[in-house]
């Protein structure tokens, strides 16, 4: 299968992304922050039917470029800012990796909140998302950061196929926690 992210100078879709794909079976899918579509493109090429949003309008430019240029059927790119917290249609899986850091801390518990009742019966949410903790505190100035297991107990009632707080490294060299979790809505 050709690589379209190699062709447009994206980098590889984040390796949580990669991994859901082991568990989660192609469906119609959210990729919440999508920036240019790096997840997006390797969804739609797994199967995925692929909604792309993002507050960024020269990202989701970039984007519709791609998708038009390769005529891709399969994502549709929009510009949303996520603290509207008003998603208009239910998915089976909802990708947010790297993205909730960005948003204005009260309309977190909104967010998240309308990400699982916008999220099909036995669908999945994949969230990765910086932390702040008191072994490791958070080195950047994010609006948001999650708290030692305040991810999970955002989900209880959810079964976590994956859940960890690991340190994880970023581009810049910054050594932080990583909240990274996926977990299946109940039927
Ligand atoms: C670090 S990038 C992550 C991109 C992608 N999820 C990935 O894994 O490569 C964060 C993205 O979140 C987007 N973003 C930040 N605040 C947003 C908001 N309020 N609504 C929608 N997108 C937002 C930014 O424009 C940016 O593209």
């Amino acid at each position: 299968m050709e690589d379209l992210n190699s062709r447009y100078g994206l980098n590889q879709a984040h390796s949580e992304v990669v991994q859901a794909c082991h568990v989660v079976k192609p469906c119609g899918a959210l990729d919440m922050g999508c920036s240019s579509g790096r997840n997006a493109l390797y969804l739609s090429q797994q199967g995925f039917e692929v909604t792309a949003i993002d507050a960024n309008p020269q990202a989701i430019a970039t984007l519709q470029s791609i998708v038009d240029q390769e005529n891709i059927q399969t994502i549709r790119p929009q510009v949303y800012d996520i603290q509207r917290a008003a998603l208009q249609a239910d998915y089976g899986f909802i990708a947010c990796t790297v993205t909730l850091m960005f948003i204005d801390a009260a309309r977190i518990p909104a967010v998240l909140a309308d990400m699982q009742q916008h999220t099909l019966p036995g669908g999945y949410n994949l969230i990765v998302c910086a932390m702040d903790t008191p072994e490791y505190p958070c080195p950047m100035n994010f609006p948001f950061t999650f708290k030692p297991n305040e991810l999970s107990t955002y989900y209880q009632g959810w079964e976590l196929v994956k859940y960890n707080e690991d340190l994880g490294t970023m581009h810049n060299g910054a050594r932080l926690q990583f909240a990274t979790m996926l977990a299946r809505k109940p039927q």
